[in-house]
């Protein structure tokens, strides 16, 4: 179906495609910045634009995606919730660090190895799957969007303080919907 309804530029899986790529080229970028303050600066933006792209990822793709795979993907889904929680610990250690820092550098390149692992995951498993579903990428992409923008504009008039990243993250919640939620 999708050979024969070329995604927009805001299908869902596009979107969150388009993001890796951008967080592939900071990450490019920031092995090329030869000074601290420019190695600064680019991890200052890969966490935002993590931050950005897992709350959107966790507020509407997850939930959404987790309605309509069947129980196998199910796994799927509570392992990239997992992953997040990983991805914002080191998010945080990172949140507001200079380069000259000490463990700057084994973050930053821990954070990659794992962006990478976890968007392999999703690329070429998870999304595969919702897209054979009957889940309205289109409409869900649109939403996404809006999202996305409200989130931008609150972390662009933020600045880059230590701690503004870190107070956006959202808890990684794999379990929404599930009767475990009250067992504390
Ligand atoms: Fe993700
Ligand atoms: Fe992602």
């Amino acid at each position: 179906m999708s050979l024969m309804n070329p995604r927009s530029s805001t299908h869902a899986i596009k979107l969150l495609e388009t993001d890796h790529r951008e967080v592939d080229a900071m990450f490019e970028a920031f092995e090329k910045a030869t000074t601290g303050p420019d190695q600064t600066e680019i991890v200052s933006r890969i966490c935002k634009a993590l931050a950005i792209h897992t709350e959107l990822e966790e507020r509407i793709f997850y939930p959404e995606s987790r309605n309509v795979l069947k129980s196998d993907g199910q796994d799927q889904v509570d392992e990239a919730y997992v992953e997040h929680a990983s991805l914002k610990g080191l998010i945080q250690r990172l949140d507001g660090m200079r380069a000259n820092e000490p463990l700057f550098k084994a973050y930053v390149t821990v954070l990659k190895e794992y962006v990478q692992h976890h968007v392999k995951e999703e690329e070429k498993d998870y999304f595969p799957d919702v897209e054979k579903t009957s889940l309205d990428l289109e409409a869900i992409g649109q939403r996404m969007l809006v999202l996305k923008e409200q989130l931008m504009t609150q972390l662009r008039d933020e600045g880059s303080p230590r701690g503004v990243v870190r107070a956006k993250l959202i808890e990684s919640q794999p379990l929404p919907q599930r009767a475990m939620k009250k067992a504390a």
